[in-house]
């Protein structure tokens, strides 16, 4: 029989919160390192890791400690201030990501893409205006958006509208509209999907909810010659493949290419709620001050992560 704090809390999630996962029959306590803990005291040998965050363990001493320094000093203070852990953090990145030289931190992986998503609307209008193409008609716009099939990208409008599974879009219609979906590693499934109207191609250099599935180094290099020879902006989203997992501290590093813009979430924090949108200069000068904004931006007083993030 579960203990009545077993009851209470199950009771208290199904009754109160939307019914939007449907989960197993015990309640989860503390954890230690790869081992979680239930109210009841039974162990698990956690595969989970928060889906991909807790990269880390739980308990990892250098966060808590960090955590609590920082916790008494300052939680949160809005992002129309300096302070110092924010800098630091988008420094540390920069220093550890060649060829991006601007960070906008944000709370989730959807975040950081619909940022990334809103940085290519604008990128591509500017782009058109710089090359005296004026977007008068709609079908002028270069607003198209490619994503991959088995692609992953997160649940608001924009994200979901880059994800290729029907199930996680059809209710929610009209999501984002102009996405096409391309095959993964087909070159010319690419070539038919890149052209002129094209703003942007997200891609996930493993896929992690289409079951890891590895675009080839060959693929994001014809991705990358394709989005320059269209003017798109090429986007990798290293959500979930990203912070050293497959090697190389970013995924897309093996293939040899730059992208223009980098996603981040998941690990970037050890469990905090922490996402990122790296640019290349010439992508974040697209957004001007008002253009875009969050009013957790996360970094903003985030504990000094140095010491832990990269063995830093
Ligand atoms: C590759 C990828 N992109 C984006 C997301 C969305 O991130 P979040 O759930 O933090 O919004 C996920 C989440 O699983 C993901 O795996």
């Amino acid at each position: 029989m579960p203990s009545q704090a077993t009851t209470t809390a199950i009771g208290h999630e199904q009754t109160c919160l939307f019914r939007t996962y449907a989960r197993p029959d015990f309640v989860l306590e503390c954890g230690e390192g790869v081992y979680l803990y239930d109210t009841e005291g039974r162990r698990y040998l956690d595969f989970v890791a928060g889906i991909g965050v807790n990269a880390l363990g739980y308990g990892d001493a250098e966060i808590v400690r960090t955590i609590a320094e920082q916790a008494p000093r300052l939680i949160h203070v809005s992002n129309l201030y300096h302070t110092v852990p924010g800098g630091e953090l988008a420094h540390l990145l920069l220093e550890h990501s060649p060829g991006f030289d601007r960070v906008f931190f944000c709370n989730s992986g959807a975040e950081a893409v619909e940022g990334a998503l809103k940085i290519a609307r604008k990128f591509a209008r500017q782009h058109q205006q710089r090359q005296g193409q004026g977007a008068n008609h709609p079908s002028d716009e270069k607003t198209a958006l490619v994503a991959f099939e088995g692609s992953f990208h997160g649940r608001t409008m924009g994200a979901v509208a880059l994800t290729s599974r029907e199930k996680y879009r059809q209710p929610f219609m009209p999501v984002v509209p102009g996405v096409r979906f391309a095959p993964l590693n087909d070159l010319d499934g690419l070539e038919d999907a890149i052209g002129p109207e094209v703003c942007a191609v997200f891609v996930e250099p493993v896929q992690g909810e289409g079951g890891l599935h590895v675009a080839s180094h060959e693929f994001l290099r014809r991705a990358r010659s394709l989005c320059d020879a269209h003017g798109a902006l090429l986007v990798v989203d290293e959500i979930q493949c990203g912070m050293g997992r497959t090697g190389t501290l970013w995924a897309y590093q093996s293939a040899g290419i730059q992208p223009d813009i980098m996603v981040l979430a998941k690990p970037l924090a050890g469990g905090l709620p922490v996402g990122a949108i790296l640019a290349r200069q010439h992508v974040a000068d697209a957004l001007a001050p008002g253009d875009h904004g969050t009013t957790f931006g996360a970094a903003r007083s985030l504990p000094r992560l140095r010491r832990w993030w990269c063995g830093g």
